[in-house]
C-alpha cells in the first residue's frame, strides 16, 4: 500500500511517498534518470546502504558517502567532506544527492545540497522515526556549532522524500520513543482526533515489533499536519513556530542535562511543564493535561522534571535560546487537545511556577 503526501509548495513543492521502497523506486528512478547520484549514510544505516545503493544508482553513476554515527558529526567539516566527495564523484548542477539516514544525515546533506555548487536537487530517504516524521519534512537543513546546535544551515526543501516504515525494524527502542514525543505533540496541538487515535493505540507504539501499518497510518497523519503547516507559512514566520510546542522548555532542560536525557524525553518534560502553565493561565482544563501526560507516560516518556533541574537555572537559559524575542520567552501553550497558540507575555515568575510544579 502506497500514500502520498504532497506538499502544495508554489514554487517547490514535492511529495511524500510512504510505502515500501520496491514500490516508490519507480518514482526515484524517474527523477534520478541521466544523473551523477550521491547516496549519503551514516555508519549505522551504511548497512541499510545496500538495500538502497540498487536503487539508489540506477542511472549507473554515482557514489557514496558515509560518515561515523552520532550528532557529533554535524558539522561544517561533514558538510563540507560531503561537497568534496560530490566534486571527487564529478556531481555537476544536475546531481542529485539522497540521504538515507536519521535526522543527522537528512540535515547534512540538504545542507550540503544546498550549498554545493549554489544549490542541488536533493532526496530524503529517512530511516529513524524522528526523521519520518519531523526532519525529512519542511526543508530545513543545517549544522551545529560549538556554540550551539543548529546554529548555522539553509531552507532547502528536498524534491521527493521516501518513507519506508521497514526500515523502523532495526531502531533502537530509545530512539522510537524519543521520536512518539513529536508524534504526541502533533496530536496536542494540531489535531484532537489523531491524538484519540493514539490513546486508542498506545500499546503498540512501545511493541517490540513495529507494526508497519499502524507506524504507516502515524507516519502519515504527522506528514500531513507537517505538510500543511510547511505550506502555510514555509520560513516559520508564524504558524510554524506551534511546532515548537514543548521545545522552549525542553530545550532547556536538554541543556542542562548535558544531554543525558535525549531530545525526545526532554520535550516530553516541555510538554508537561507548557501542560502545566496552561493550566495554571486558563488555557487548557486538568483533565487535558492528565490525558497529555498518560499518553506520554504510556508511550514511556518522562513527564516529571528532575528536582537537580532547577528552575531558575532553566529561565536564564531559555532567556538565551536563539527563538527567544527581545528577551521575551516565547512558549506555546496547548488551547485544548487538537489546538495551541504562541504566548509571548508571560511572567517570568508564572513559568518558574509551572516548572516547579513539575519537579519531581
Ligand atoms: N530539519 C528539521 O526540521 C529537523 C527537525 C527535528 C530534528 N532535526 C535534527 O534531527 C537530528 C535528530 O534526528 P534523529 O533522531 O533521526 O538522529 P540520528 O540521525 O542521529 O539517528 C539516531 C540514531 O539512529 C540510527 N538509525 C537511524 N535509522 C536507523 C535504522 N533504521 N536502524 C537502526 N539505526 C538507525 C542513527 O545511525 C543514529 O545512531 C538532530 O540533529 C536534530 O537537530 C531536524
Ligand atoms: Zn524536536
Amino acid at each position: 500500500m502506497l500514500d502520498t503526501v504532497s506538499v502544495a509548495l508554489p514554487e517547490n513543492g514535492y511529495d511524500i511517498l510512504i510505502g515500501p521502497l520496491s514500490e516508490t523506486a519507480a518514482r526515484f528512478r524517474r527523477l534520478a534518470a541521466g544523473r551523477r547520484v550521491l547516496a549519503v549514510a551514516d555508519t549505522h544505516t551504511g548497512s541499510i546502504l545496500p538495500e538502497g545503493t540498487a536503487l539508489f544508482f540506477t542511472s549507473g553513476a554515482g557514489g557514496e558517502f558515509v560518515f561515523p554515527a552520532g550528532e557529533a558529526s554535524k558539522t561544517f567539516a561533514t558538510a563540507a567532506a560531503i561537497c568534496a566527495a560530490a566534486a571527487r564523484q564529478k556531481c555537476d548542477r544536475r546531481s542529485l544527492f539522497v540521504a538515507l539516514g536519521g535526522g543527522v544525515v537528512g540535515d547534512l546533506t540538504g545542507f550540503a545540497a544546498a550549498i554545493y555548487m549554489r544549490g542541488v536537487d536533493f532526496v530524503q530517504v529517512p530511516t529513524s522515526l524522528l526523521a519520518m516524521v519531523d526532519s525529512s519534512v519542511g526543508g530545513k537543513t543545517g549544522v551545529d556549532l560549538p556554540e550551539g546546535k543548529n546554529l548555522a544551515g539553509a531552507f532547502h526543501q528536498p524534491r521527493l522524500v521516501l518513507i519506508d516504515p521497514a526500515f523502523l525494524r532495526t531502531l533502537p527502542m530509545r530512539e522510537r520513543i524519543g521520536a512518539l514525543a513529536e508524534v504526541i505533540k502533533y496530536g496536542v496541538i494540531l489535531d484532537g482526533a489523531f491524538f484519540s487515535f493514539l490513546e486508542q493505540h498506545a500499546a503498540g507504539l512501545t511493541a517490540e515489533v513495529t507494526d508497519p501499518a499502524l507506524f504507516g497510518r502515524i507516519i502519515r497523519r504527522c506528514c500531513e499536519l507537517k505538510a500543511a503547516i510547511v505550506v502555510e507559512d514555509e520560513q516559520e514566520h508564524g504558524r510554524r513556530a506551534l511546532l515548537n510546542y514543548g521545545h522552549t522548555f525542553g530545550h532547556a532542560v536538554e541543556l542542562l542535562s548535558n544531554f543525558s536525557l535525549s531530545h525526545g524525553e526532554s520535550v516530553a518534560i516541555g510538554m508537561a511543564i507548557a501542560g502545566r502553565l496552561a493550566v495554571t493561565t486558563g488555557f487548557w482544563s486538568r483533565e487535558d493535561e492528565l490525558r497529555q501526560n498518560a499518553l506520554l507516560r504510556a508511550a514511556g516518556l518522562p513527564v516529571r522534571l528532575p528536582r537537580k533541574y532547577n528552575a531558575a537555572a532553566l529561565l536564564e537559559i531559555m532567556r538565551h535560546d536563539k527563538k527567544c524575542r527581545d528577551g521575551r520567552v516565547v512558549v506555546v501553550l496547548p488551547c485544548g487537545i487538537g489546538r495551541a497558540q504562541v504566548v509571548a507575555d508571560l511572567e517570568p515568575v508564572r513559568l518558574m511556577e509551572a516548572m516547579e510544579q513539575c519537579h519531581d
